[in-house]
């Protein structure tokens, strides 16, 4: 069987063919430009460029499969959580697809799609803890089958990956800003300035990273003659220095958040083995060494999808799709395309 899965929640415009044998057939994932001038993405504008090229990248996508329409099994599209407007567009095609060509059509959650990842590349099952951070959401939780969550903490404030974002666009270092603070603290010194590890040592297991955020911005203003940062100036020791000093605070924290989820996982699911994280910033080499090392201590296996398909990218939406499929799920055309979708709807937060 073989499910094509469109992704364009924010500023990834995807596609991918995936096989029930977990053959990754082809994938096409081109990123969005036109936000580097904003240092964020500008809603409108990623709407208007997922729009311009979605059928072709669905065009590439099927002839690098070397398979048409006809020989799918279902089409999935990202249908939300994320930017309305990009969700929209994916939705629509994927819908226009099914119906055209009578495919069942499989409305994909995008936090499912990064939570089942893992499952595409590795022997990973049900149930496992799992850190999903991304630039938008950040949680724990226990993946208990497909469509079947327990979160068991998350940011009260900022998501990890828009922390990184934000810190970067404060050090100068452009969008988006994981990879260029993850290259910049390769070379920094982690102690040279004191930053807070938020919520270290506090019961449960949400996590906060606004804090951080501004402790950086106290530092960079240190760096003006005015205090403002629109007038610090940063060498790039500086830069370095800082990007190390935050990247070691989120890990600190987010893995003494993690340990308390791991004792929460093994009373619920004494039967679970594995730890997992996914989404954008999973593709955080010094985050993946940090939770390998964790899960090691704790008696767990490690896991993380390969790097490139923890950034957005259609193989995760085709992969959550078909495994939707095989449950024997599939959306009616009417399916709303959802900007909130929590996994664990009994969650608060
Ligand atoms: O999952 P994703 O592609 O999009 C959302 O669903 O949000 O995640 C994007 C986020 C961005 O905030 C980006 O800065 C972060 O993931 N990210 C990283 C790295 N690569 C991407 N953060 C830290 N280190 C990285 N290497
Ligand atoms: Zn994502």
């Amino acid at each position: 069987m073989l499910v094509l899965g469109i992704e364009s929640s924010c500023d990834e415009t995807a596609a991918a063919v995936v096989s029930d044998a977990k053959e990754l057939k082809s994938s096409v994932v081109f990123s969005q430009q036109e936000h580097k001038a904003f240092g964020g993405v500008v809603p409108e504008i990623a709407a208007r460029a997922h729009l311009e090229r979605v059928d072709d990248i669905v065009s590439e996508t099927l002839e690098k499969a070397g398979v048409g329409f006809k020989d799918l099994s279902a089409v999935a599209a990202s249908a939300g959580p994320g930017l309305i407007g990009g969700v929209i567009v994916g939705v629509m095609t994927a819908k226009a697809i099914a119906l055209v060509h009578n495919l069942p059509f499989i409305a994909v959650n995008h936090l499912e799609a990064h939570a089942l990842t893992v499952r595409l590349g590795a022997d990973v099952p049900f149930p496992y803890l799992l850190l999903l951070t991304s630039g938008g959401h950040c949680q724990i939780l226990a993946v208990e089958g497909v469509g079947k969550y327990k979160k068991l903490g998350a940011t009260i404030d900022d998501a990890a990956g828009e922390a990184f974002d934000k810190t970067a666009k404060m050090l100068g270092l452009g969008y988006p800003g994981g990879p260029m603070i993850e290259k910049y603290a390769l070379n920094g010194d982690a102690a040279r300035f004191d930053l807070p590890r938020p919520m270290v040592g506090k019961e449960g297991c949400d996590m906060s990273f606004s804090g951080l955020k501004t402790a950086v911005r106290h530092i960079v203003e240190g760096f003006s003659p005015d205090g403002d940062i629109k007038t610090a100036v940063l060498t790039e020791r500086d830069k370095a220095d800082i990007a190390a000093c935050f990247q070691k605070a989120v890990l600190d924290s987010v893995r003494s958040r993690l340990k308390n989820g791991v004792k929460t996982f093994k009373t619920l699911f004494p039967e679970g083995r594995h730890l997992v994280v996914a989404g954008g910033v999973a593709a955080n080499t010094a985050l993946r060494a940090a939770l390998k090392e964790l899960a090691e201590k704790k008696h767990m296996i490690f896991e993380a999808p390969p790097l490139n398909l923890c950034t957005d990218n259609g193989a995760m939406v085709a992969w959550a799709g078909m495994e939707r499929f095989l449950t024997g799920a599939n959306d009616p055309l009417d399916f709303s395309p959802r900007p909130r979708w929590p996994l664990d709807p009994s969650s608060k937060r």
